[in-house]
């Protein structure tokens, strides 16, 4: 119904960048729900310090090395993917857009990247795994007090043939957004007047989220209750917890939300598969380092035993190539896709990962990278402090 066509002058083709999606996507969600995805936790400090860090260490090109032929292709756990980025875990794709977790998970199969299906989605892991044949699908995994619980879900993606299990590990409390509890919003959704009255100020989003999901199967909730109905996290996740879920699933594992280089060095110990250095886009602990500055240390401390991902404010492809450059093996993207399938849809969505993908190979051209392996740490640059 509102989904408009790639090509029209009002569709996704007009956004120029992310910050255009970001801009559609608040004219479109109630302001709840926006700053839910936009904004971070206690003072906000942890956005700007990724921010910042990312654009104070700039690219010194190589020059006259032929990049006529180019590739973005990467290789990760043996496979191919065409971006040298995945679709990081978020909890409310699907409330963004009706059915914005399997639109999500399409346009990321489209693309040729991988996609992560949060614990917290609205949508069944069986019914993405259904509705994206052929795709390379990763379930996040948040550890709650409900073990049993924690442990049918591991099965049940193993079962799905989810090719890997990322395990969050930044979220042994939950974290202190207070815009969350100003806006009375809360994890899974619930109706009180002031959303209410924020609904009714966007009746395109209530027209094509709220009352679809109404008129079907009801408000959009987690489709993967624990038996109680709410998530409580577990403050005792600790290493032997990996090691349960290392022996229980068949596929790849990874811990996502580390930042220190020990804590990396202890993964690789574990046989993880692979490390995800995240503060969780700015949203959990507000002090946290800048992903790109603990990135070179975590490198280092694997020693290749294992590829080091990263994620948190990556939403140019310049961003992207500082991190390749710095030694990660890849980058999710969290709000850069939730801002398109909020705004378009699956076009949306797509249109993100298009954007994504032609900055990453534009700034390799720049930077005289032609091929993904080509890009090293002679590349950047940083003011000596
Ligand atoms: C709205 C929203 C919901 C999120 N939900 C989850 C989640 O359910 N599980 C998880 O591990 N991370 C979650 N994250 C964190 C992302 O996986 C990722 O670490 C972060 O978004 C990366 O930063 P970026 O959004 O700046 O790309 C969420 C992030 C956002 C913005």
């Amino acid at each position: 119904m509102l989904q408009r066509d790639w090509r029209s002058p009002s569709g996704p083709a007009r956004a120029l960048n992310i910050a255009d999606l970001r801009e559609a996507a608040r004219r479109r969600l109630p302001r709840a729900l926006f700053e839910y995805v936009d904004r971070g936790a206690e003072d906000e400090l942890a956005l700007g310090t990724n921010r910042s860090a990312l654009d104070r260490l700039k690219i010194r090109p190589r020059v006259l090395r032929g990049v006529a032929a180019r590739s973005t292709e990467a290789m990760l756990f043996g496979r191919p993917m065409e971006l040298p980025i995945a679709v990081a875990p978020t909890a409310v794709a699907g409330t963004l857009w009706h059915d914005g977790d399997v639109l999500s998970a399409r346009a990321a199969v489209a693309a040729g990247i991988p996609y992560t299906l949060s614990t917290f989605s609205v949508t069944s892991l069986e019914r993405v795994a259904q509705a994206a044949p052929g795709g390379r699908l990763w379930f996040q995994l948040y550890v709650s007090t409900d073990r049993d619980h924690m442990r049918s879900l591991v099965d049940r993606a193993g079962h799905a043939g989810y090719e890997a299990l990322v395990l969050t590990v930044d979220g042994p409390v939950a974290p202190k957004r207070e815009y969350n509890v100003r806006n009375g919003f809360h994890m899974p959704i619930t109706l009180n007047p002031r959303l209410v009255w924020d609904v009714a100020l966007h009746p395109r989003w209530l027209m094509g989220v709220a009352a679809r999901h109404q008129l079907g199967t009801g408000f959009p909730s987690m489709a993967h209750p624990p038996a109680r109905g709410v998530h409580q996290a577990d403050p005792s996740i600790d290493w032997d917890t990996v090691q349960e879920l290392r022996d229980r699933f068949p596929g790849k594992l990874l811990l996502k939300g580390i930042l220190h280089p020990e804590d990396a060095r202890l993964a690789a110990s574990a046989g993880v598969d692979g490390i995800v250095v995240s503060n969780h886009g700015g949203r959990s602990l507000d002090a946290a380092i800048a992903t790109i500055d603990a990135l070179p240390d975590i490198v280092a401390a694997v020693d290749s035993r294992l590829p080091v991902l990263v994620d948190s404010a990556f939403q140019r492809g310049s961003d992207i190539v500082k991190a390749l450059a710095l030694g990660a093996a890849a980058v999710l993207v969290g709000r850069s896709v939730l801002w398109g399938v909020a705004s378009f849809g699956e076009p949306g969505a797509r249109r993100s990962i298009q954007i994504l993908g032609e900055e990453i190979d534009r700034v390799m051209a720049q930077a005289g990278c032609a091929r993904i392996q080509d890009i090293a740490s002679e590349i950047l640059w940083q003011r000596p402090s």
